[in-house]
């Protein structure tokens, strides 16, 4: 299987690249070789490539950002895939798009099922469920969505979370906003799953289109925070972790809205994925021996 694969550099991109399965012939672009704002570049690679999929894992992933950026966000997050779903259905071949918790309000208070409407409160949100209608133009796309990706390398909360156990003896982290981190190794094999990869043609063909997968379990901001310091000083990565003082988001303005809880209801993607998920905090203990710490 040909299997063009953007943001080959991201967190997400890295994980892939060091799990791919057996028979994948993988072509991975980070920025130098496909810069996904140019809808251009993103059809010409499909028609140079000719892939059974494009793994879309490349995003404007600065939340903040995306809000004085919106024009950039929206040319990388919807552009894009657009530009993917377009060409591909010349070349026949199929997309993974990797979306995001952010397309929902976070008002409903328990976890999102797959076709639930979307409805998301910032620019980085509007760009990404724009690009998920985009890739589900192509028949046979499929979406996958994910929250708070993590991983050993990149910009990530934990590392930064990290860093700032080590360089601080208090720190104060928003307790109000509720989701569950997701390892960067475990979405890598739910992503390959989601293009059928380990699954028979029967029950590949019975994937939905939109999937959900997030490691297991829930937690805060404040919750992760307090994690990865108590793990840090276990596995000896940090001598100390500093204490984690509790923030609402009033306290914390950012220039995004972020969802307040955005959860999202996994069990139908991990049954029809046949994986198992692991609990957040048992996927965060293997992450951090391979984490290397941030230094501002
Ligand atoms: N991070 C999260 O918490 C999170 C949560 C939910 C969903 N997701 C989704 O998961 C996917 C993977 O995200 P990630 O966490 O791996 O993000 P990441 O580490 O920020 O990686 C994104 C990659 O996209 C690349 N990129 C950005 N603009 C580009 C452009 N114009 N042309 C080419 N490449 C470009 C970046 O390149 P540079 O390295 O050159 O900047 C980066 O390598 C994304 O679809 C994201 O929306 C992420």
């Amino acid at each position: 299987m040909k299997v063009l694969l953007t943001g080959a550099a991201g967190q997400l991109g890295e994980a892939l690249i060091a799990c791919t399965p057996a028979g994948v012939s993988l072509t991975a672009c980070s920025r130098a070789e496909l810069d996904l704002a140019d809808p251009q570049a993103c059809r010409a690679a499909v028609f140079t490539h000719q892939p059974d999929w494009v793994l879309n894992a490349g995003a404007y992933t600065a939340v903040d950002k995306a809000e004085s950026e919106p024009e950039l966000a929206q040319a990388v997050n919807a552009g894009a895939p657009a530009a993917f779903a377009e060409a591909l259905a010349e070349t026949g071949g199929r997309l993974l798009q990797v979306s995001t918790d952010f397309v929902f309000n976070g008002a409903q208070g328990s976890p999102y099922k797959p076709h639930q409407a979307l409805d998301p409160l910032g620019a980085y949100g509007s760009t990404k469920a724009a690009g998920e209608a985009a890739a589900l133009q192509l028949p046979g796309a499929r979406v996958l969505r994910t929250s708070w990706v993590y991983g050993p390398v990149g910009h990530n909360f934990c590392r930064t979370m990290l860093r700032l156990h080590s360089e601080r003896e208090q720190l104060g982290v928003v307790a109000d906003q509720v989701g569950c981190p997701t390892s960067t190794a475990t979405l890598a094999m739910a992503c390959w799953r989601a293009m059928g990869l380990g699954l028979d043609a029967a029950a590949e063909a019975a994937l939905p289109c939109i999937l959900h997968w997030s490691d297991a379990g829930a937690a805060s901001w404040y919750d992760f925070a307090v994690a990865i310091g108590e793990l840090g000083v276990q596995i000896g990565l940090l001598d100390n972790a500093a204490r984690v003082m509790p923030l609402t988001t009033a306290d914390y303005p950012t220039p995004a809205q972020r969802p307040s809880y955005s959860l999202l209801d996994c069990s139908g993607s991990r049954a029809a994925l046949g994986l198992e998920p692991m609990h957040w905090r048992a996927a965060l203990a293997e992450v951090l021996p391979l984490t290397v710490v941030a230094r501002s």
